[in-house]
């Protein structure tokens, strides 16, 4: 049978009976964007509406597109992820529509692509700015026309699909630039959902962390610790560039650090996240992208006062001779930097 996948009827009837508790306890923080981000979710998740999620890298977008499909009436059928910027360009076309055997060298056989596998389902389209103009074309064609032709057919096959689509770019900016198709834009932006940079909802820092340090602790089979004020100090004050996944991973770093250890403190940190990179570089350049000069020179006095804090053993005294500060201005911007206790190691 040419057609997608089939499956019983009674699974695809299955509504969604778990309410949207599940939002929550995958997605994790409490600040306001995200409180709006689980406002939209509880309306889109049960349509059919193809939705954008916009984010930076690490943000959650496919977290989200996934949470979406669980709770959603096709959560019975399969969530199909398809990343066109991970394939050749030769074979995206084949790779997400399928293709009949000999439509080219090396197609031995009928195969179906990604949009018929999700069929009844969701199929994510990650990167989807990075789709070739050609492909563009015809992902507007299935979505219009809800059916599918795979290369080298000569019939075109009815899909049940849900498009839910991922773009690390801002794809209005590429429309602008012409290099995104501007009716595709229209169709696959139904519903937007805009993911928020972690540098842009600090308030969800500490909870982040916690869920993370859980993780980590029950993956590593090691012993709950407490994480030191100084560390999460640290955690708040950084900028993620990498965002939830790049925390996820310092926290996991943090975790294997420590050892044995009684805590966790801020020299388990990696590197980065405590500006060392940064520190001793003769010239330092400022990244194409810009930096926020503010946090970056609090993250550099954080720095100098952590190292010399961790040189004498905590003794505030020493380390503002260390410093050349006098002893009040070293209280001071500890006060300023909200770190409490000196680290201990
Ligand atoms: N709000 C959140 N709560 C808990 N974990 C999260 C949250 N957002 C993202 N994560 C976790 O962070 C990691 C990165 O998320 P995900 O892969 O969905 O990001 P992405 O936006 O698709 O990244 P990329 O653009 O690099 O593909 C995953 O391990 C995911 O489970
Ligand atoms: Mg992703």
């Amino acid at each position: 049978m040419p057609g997608a996948t089939e499956m019983p009827v009674a699974t695809a009837m299955m509504i969604c009976d778990t309410g949207f508790e599940s939002f929550r306890s995958e997605i994790v923080g409490e600040s306001a964007p995200i409180r709006q981000l689980f406002d939209t979710l509880e309306r889109v998740a049960p349509l059919m509406s193809t939705v954008l999620i916009q984010g930076e890298t690490g943000t959650g977008k496919e977290l989200v597109a996934r949470t979406i499909h669980q709770n959603s009436p096709r959560r019975g059928f399969p969530f199909v992820a398809f990343n066109a910027a991970a394939i050749p360009e030769g074979l995206v076309e084949a790779e997400l529509f399928g293709h009949v055997k000999g439509a080219f060298t090396g197609a031995i056989s009928d195969r179906i692509g990604r949009f018929e596998m999700a069929n009844r389902g969701t199929l994510f389209i990650d990167e989807v700015s990075t789709m070739p103009a050609p492909l563009q074309a015809k992902l507007l064609r299935a979505l219009q026309e809800r059916e599918v032709e795979r290369v080298g057919a000569s019939r075109t096959i009815k899909i049940d699909t849900r498009v839910i689509a991922a773009s690390n770019v801002d794809l209005l900016s590429l429309v602008k630039k012409g290099d995104f198709r501007e009716d595709l834009y229209y169709r696959l932006n139904v519903v937007r959902v805009k993911l928020p940079a972690l540098r842009e909802r600090r308030l969800d820092i500490p909870v982040l962390v916690r869920h993370f340090l859980a993780q980590s602790f029950a993956r590593n089979a090691v012993p709950p610790r407490p994480l030191s004020a100084a560390a999460l100090d640290a955690l708040v004050a950084y900028d993620w560039p990498g965002n939830i996944r790049q925390l996820e991973n310092a926290v996991e770093h943090a975790v294997v650090m420590s050892g044995r250890s009684a805590d966790i403190q801020a020299s388990m940190l990696p590197d980065e996240v405590l500006g060392r990179l940064s520190m001793g570089t003769p010239a330092m350049t400022v990244p194409a992208e810009g930096l926020n000069f503010a946090s970056f020179i609090t993250g550099v006095e954080r720095d100098l006062i952590l190292q010399c804090l961790k040189r004498t053993g905590g003794n505030k005294r020493q380390a503002a001779l260390l410093l050349q500060l006098s002893r009040t201005t070293l209280i001071d911007k500890l006060h300023r930097l909200g770190i409490g206790d000196a680290p201990a190691a």
